[in-house]
């Protein structure tokens, strides 16, 4: 389905309506090892989806176990009996949406009779309907979430064969699922079907797994099936079969994962967080990998699925993201109209989805996602594409609904990323809108030879990020000194504003210190009102023409007594006696300083939440992957 490193074009999914799904996690396990630890196992690697209680289904014999706890999976860990084991079963990390945090609604749910266990991911829109149906014809709810009705629904059509009540339940339900079933009487079967919420089916060798992230199941196989919205997946110990709606059989390709467990383990670091940052010299490096035409002075793009032709036809860049990868695209964006002077622009993903955009012709569209499964931008790049946009992906996740679902685009090769706050996501996206820019200006403006000189310091960014990250230990002291501040300021301007956005979205989802990122340019027109002792100010310098104003800048909140962190060049001495903490990066061509001035943010961010004590990896109220709205 997907090469190594190109998108291609991929059958359409058939529920292009579908609403949203939820961010919880499933995994499913048929096969002869110990099921209670597979399952805890995949739990555990979906933790960093985000989730708040937790729960699995065990078959054993022709009956089922469920345990299901409230918070982390340690604690339903320890819930669950030591002799508990099973041949077969589901499990399930719950992000509460419909009813509160409760063991009660934690998944999986049962029938009335507590034979049938489902786990769901996702909202079922007419679950009162439903709800009021099924009780009319005596089943008695327990608990108050919308999943509920699902195991009701299905007993109702069971006479012995799972996969024929889940097919006739299906219809009945309005909303998004990904769910997987299973039934005490059929010993081994695991039923899932999936409708705007991610499924993937894992062929072992005598065993089978199904899970909503190929995190869960990496482990143990490295060959899956991704399902697509409208399929359904019946499977026992040795053998799966996927059939669609109008109940044919589906042969589908098997994938082959090319991540290594290493790239899913924390290996010697505290967390995942610093391990990405860490990571980034090689993950730049694989997003680059390939992709360098040296002879031609270009970039290679063969996933864009776009010839020679329809690329200079293009008259205008549009991009619509979410958060960081939205910062990423606000880069792209301007690098596209200095170096290919293309207007471009980048939409937040919730603002565009919602409004009747223009769609001009000439417009190539990208919607950029690490998970590339965020609802809004999902959604909002449907509805571009409706409306005969050709929308290509940045995604990270392979096999992501955005990189199915797109026209083409470029997968951004940083491996999985667990942490819940971006880090080498963010610089493997801007590494793809280097490249792009530099096609689309190669093909314009630019002389061979300023392609070649962007081509080499495009080429050298891994050593210059791997010098912006020797300064690990001044950067926590300077975390040590500042983290107890209760709100920052980030500011930059030209390329470095975004990073300045980007600097105070870090701060605030893992240290929860309120901060804010500003255009340097527009403190005069409002945000200076509160510089203060209290407050201070990091700022980004670059040695281009926006040095000076950047400095005077500078010079206005220290006027006011704030206090300064400054991120600027190595041997910018101006920068470092104006500044109470200089962080330098190394000198480099100025357009490239995005990818090393973001680098002390992220550490600076990381070593402020780890000196307060926070949860670096699973920030609360954060999901990984936004798949509601
Ligand atoms: C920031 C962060 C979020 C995501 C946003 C979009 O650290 O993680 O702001 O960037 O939710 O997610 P993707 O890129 O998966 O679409």
């Amino acid at each position: 389905m997907y090469e190594a490193t190109r998108f291609v074009a991929l059958p359409p999914v058939a529920n292009r309506n579908a609403k949203e799904s939820s961010m919880c996690g499933i995994i499913g396990y048929s096969g002869p090892r110990k099921t209670t630890a597979i399952l805890l196992e995949g739990l555990r690697r979906l933790e960093y989806r985000g989730y708040d209680s937790a729960g699995i289904a065990l078959g054993s014999g022709k009956s089922l176990r469920i345990v299901k706890t409230v918070g982390k999976i340690a604690a339903l860990k320890a819930a669950i009996p030591a002799d508990l084991e099973g041949n077969w079963g589901i499990g399930h990390t719950r992000w509460a949406t419909h009813g509160g945090v409760t063991q009660i609604n934690a998944h999986p749910h049962m029938d009335g009779s507590g034979k049938l266990a489902v786990v769901h991911n996702g909202i079922i829109e007419n679950h009162h309907a439903l709800r009021a149906m099924l009780e009319k014809k005596g089943c008695v709810f327990v608990s108050e979430t919308d999943t509920e009705v699902i195991p009701h629904l299905i007993a109702q059509y069971y006479k012995g064969d799972l996969l024929e009540a889940v097919k006739e339940a299906l219809p009945k339900l309005q909303g998004t699922y990904g769910i997987a079933c299973i039934h005490a009487d059929e010993p081994g079967r695991i039923v899932g079907a999936r409708n705007g919420s991610p499924l993937v089916v894992g062929v072992g060798s005598g065993e089978m797994f199904l899970a909503s992230d190929i995190t869960a199941m990496v482990a143990y196989t490295d060959k899956v099936i991704y399902l697509n919205d409208g399929e359904i997946v019946d499977l026992g110990v040795d053998h799966y079969s996927i059939s669609n709606r109008e109940e044919r059989k589906v042969d589908k390709k098997i994938d082959q994962i090319t991540w290594e467990l290493g790239s899913i383990e924390k290996g010697d670091y505290p967390c995942y967080m610093e391990k990405e940052i860490f990571e980034q010299p090689e993950s730049i490096e694989r997003a680059l990998s390939g992709r360098l035409d040296a002879e031609n002075a270009t970039a290679k793009l063969g996933g864009l699925n776009l010839d020679r032709r329809q690329l200079s036809a293009v008259g205008r860049v549009k991009v619509i993201a979410a958060g960081t990868s939205w910062h990423a695209g606000l880069i792209g964006c301007q690098l596209l109209e200095g170096l290919a002077r293309l207007p471009s622009q980048a939409e937040l993903a919730s603002e565009i989805r919602y409004r009747n955009a223009v769609v001009e012709k000439d417009s190539l569209w990208f919607t950029v996602s690490q998970s590339g499964e965020t609802a809004d931008s999902l959604y909002a790049m449907r509805e571009i594409q409706r409306k005969g946009a050709t929308v290509l992906g940045i995604c990270n996740v392979v096999g992501s609904t955005i990189a199915r679902e797109s026209d083409g685009g470029i997968y951004v090769h940083s491996g999985p990323e667990i942490a819940v706050a971006s880090t080498k996501a963010f610089t493997s996206q801007l590494a793809a809108f280097y490249l792009f820019s530099l096609l689309m200006a190669r093909m314009r403006h630019m002389a061979r030879e300023d392609g070649a000189a962007f081509l080499a310091q495009l080429q050298n960014v891994p050593s210059l990020v791997a010098a912006a990250l020797k300064q690990r230990d001044l950067i926590q002291a300077v975390a040590k000194k500042y983290c107890h501040a209760k709100d920052f300021l980030f500011l930059g301007r030209g390329m470095l504003y975004p990073i300045a956005l980007e600097g105070a979205l870090k701060l605030k989802e893992i240290s929860y210190i309120h901060a804010e990122g500003c255009s340097a340019g527009e403190m005069k027109h409002g945000p200076i009102a509160l510089i203060s002792g209290e407050v201070p100010s990091v700022f980004l310098i670059s040695d281009d023409y926006l040095r000076e104003k950047t400095l005077s800048n500078i010079r206005e909140i220290k006027a006011r007594g704030g206090p300064i962190i400054a991120v600027g060049v190595e041997g910018d001495e101006e920068a470092r006696r104006v500044a109470d903490d200089f962080i330098p990066v190394p000198h480099s061509d100025p357009r490239f300083y995005p990818f090393t001035m973001v680098v002390p943010l992220q550490l600076l961010a990381y070593f402020c939440a780890l000196e307060l004590g926070r949860d670096v990896d699973q920030p609360r109220n954060l999901a990984k992957s936004v798949t509601v709205e």
